[in-house]
């Protein structure tokens, strides 16, 4: 999993921006713990110096999410004497995909990334840091999931189990990259507190087909992105770690074909008029919470040379012209009018945040905020009620692993 996705739903606490990292300055070495409380103050284990540092951080509805289902009927779904839908050849093919492990040397790091770090000064260090804790933040919630798929499928389907377990494994690998990213800052995400500390989010097995599907295909649009337009402006390449998007993104796709995969082998969820609005439901979602998510960080968008709102949505277009090859429909993100209501979505939350930001008492930003939720809400019924495009088939395309490109 490659991106974040948190449901956009009417709130009361989008939280004012965070300072994720209020010590990130150079001499120290300070492991970050992310606790599940909206406003908690968590204690970090400070390595190399002798005081224990606080940091704060804020958990919002846009931070990325942890996932757990339900591991029975997922059992269920994949028995094969129960579902004959199950192509056990595709999934084969595809096992035997995952174990080329294509990218089994590829995270290899050098002594760049330190001296690029140390170069990176000012507001956008402090971004860069979030984008990378964020990014293992999402990748870390991928490799939860899967591996415990692949623990719980183990007995009803081997194959699927060990796609699962495979899957994983290049998350655990992408999650660490990134996290070895954040030692060239001094820091570290300390993943086994997350593990243990972090609410999961539950979503049926057909929602975590939905969302998945969805985080993966966006991500790899993200990152291959990102890795084109730095290879065509090398003069923004202020850190080396967009140079391994180009294979990294591959293993997103991959998980995304499987997805579509899995999805083919659940027609009930691609084929009635549920499915249809619970498709554009969470293409809804996910785009609406990246959306909001990067505008409110524009600096690192820009640091890299990057008009936001242009990069997004390509992004969004692109994933959402994959996701109709699947989803029996999705928004129409190319009408112009999608763009217009992202854009007021994006001023009614940056309201939210300066709400938030006031020295009123509680009482009052509350009250403040009641039409501004009230707005974006209405702002988001509207979007989900555009004309859809009809789209999809079930049997619609081989499944073979490609390179997209
Ligand atoms: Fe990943
Ligand atoms: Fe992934």
């Amino acid at each position: 999993m490659a991106t974040e996705m948190a449901l956009v739903k009417p709130i009361s606490k989008f939280s004012t921006s965070s300072p994720i990292f209020s010590n990130s300055r150079y001499g120290k070495f300070t492991t970050v713990r992310m606790s599940s409380t909206s406003q908690s103050t968590t204690k970090a284990a400070v390595k190399g110096g002798k005081k224990a540092a606080k940091t704060a951080i804020k958990e919002t509805l846009l931070t990325p999410r942890f996932y757990t289902t339900d591991f029975d009927e997922m059992e269920a779904l994949f028995n094969t004497e129960i579902n004959k839908n199950l192509n056990q050849s595709e999934f084969e093919a595809l096992l035997q995909e995952f174990k080329t492990d294509y990218n089994q040397t590829h995270f290899v790091r050098n002594k760049e990334f330190k001296e690029a770090a140390d170069k990176i000064d000012g507001p956008l260090r402090q971004i860069f840091v979030e984008f990378l804790e964020r990014s293992c933040t999402a990748e870390f919630s991928g490799f939860l999931l899967y591996k415990e798929l692949g623990r719980r499928l183990k007995k009803t389907n081997p194959v699927v189990a060990e796609i699962f377990s495979l899957m994983s494994r290049d998350e655990a690998r992408h999650a660490g990259f990134l996290n070895k990213g954040l030692s060239d800052f001094n820091l570290a995400l300390d993943l086994g507190f997350l593990t243990k500390a972090r609410k999961y989010t539950f979503f049926k097995p057909k929602f975590i087909f939905y969302a998945t599907y969805l985080s993966e295909k966006i991500g790899y649009w993200r990152y291959i992105t990102i890795y084109r337009h730095l290879k065509e402006n090398p003069e923004y390449q202020c850190y080396p770690i967009f140079k391994y998007f180009e294979n990294w993104c591959q293993d997103e796709n991959r998980h995304g074909d499987f997805f579509s995969a899995l999805l083919k082998a659940q027609p009930q969820f691609l084929n009635d008029w549920k499915a249809k609005l619970w498709s554009r439901f969470f293409c809804l979602s996910v785009y609406v919470t990246m959306y909001l998510n990067d505008c409110q960080r524009t600096a690192f968008y820009e640091g890299i040379g990057l008009d936001t709102k242009e990069f997004d949505m390509h992004v969004i277009i692109e994933t959402n012209r994959t996701t109709a090859r699947i989803f029996p429909a999705v928004l129409d993100v190319e009408n112009p009018e999608f763009k217009r209501r992202l854009d007021k979505m994006v001023e009614i939350n940056e309201q939210l945040l300066a709400v938030g930001e006031t020295s009123d008492i509680p009482l009052v930003k509350n009250l403040k905020r009641i039409p501004l939720i009230a707005a974006l809400a209405s702002e988001l019924l509207a979007t989900y009620l555009m004309p859809p495009i009809e789209s999809g088939s079930v049997d619609f395309a081989e499944f073979e692993p490609q390179l997209v490109y």
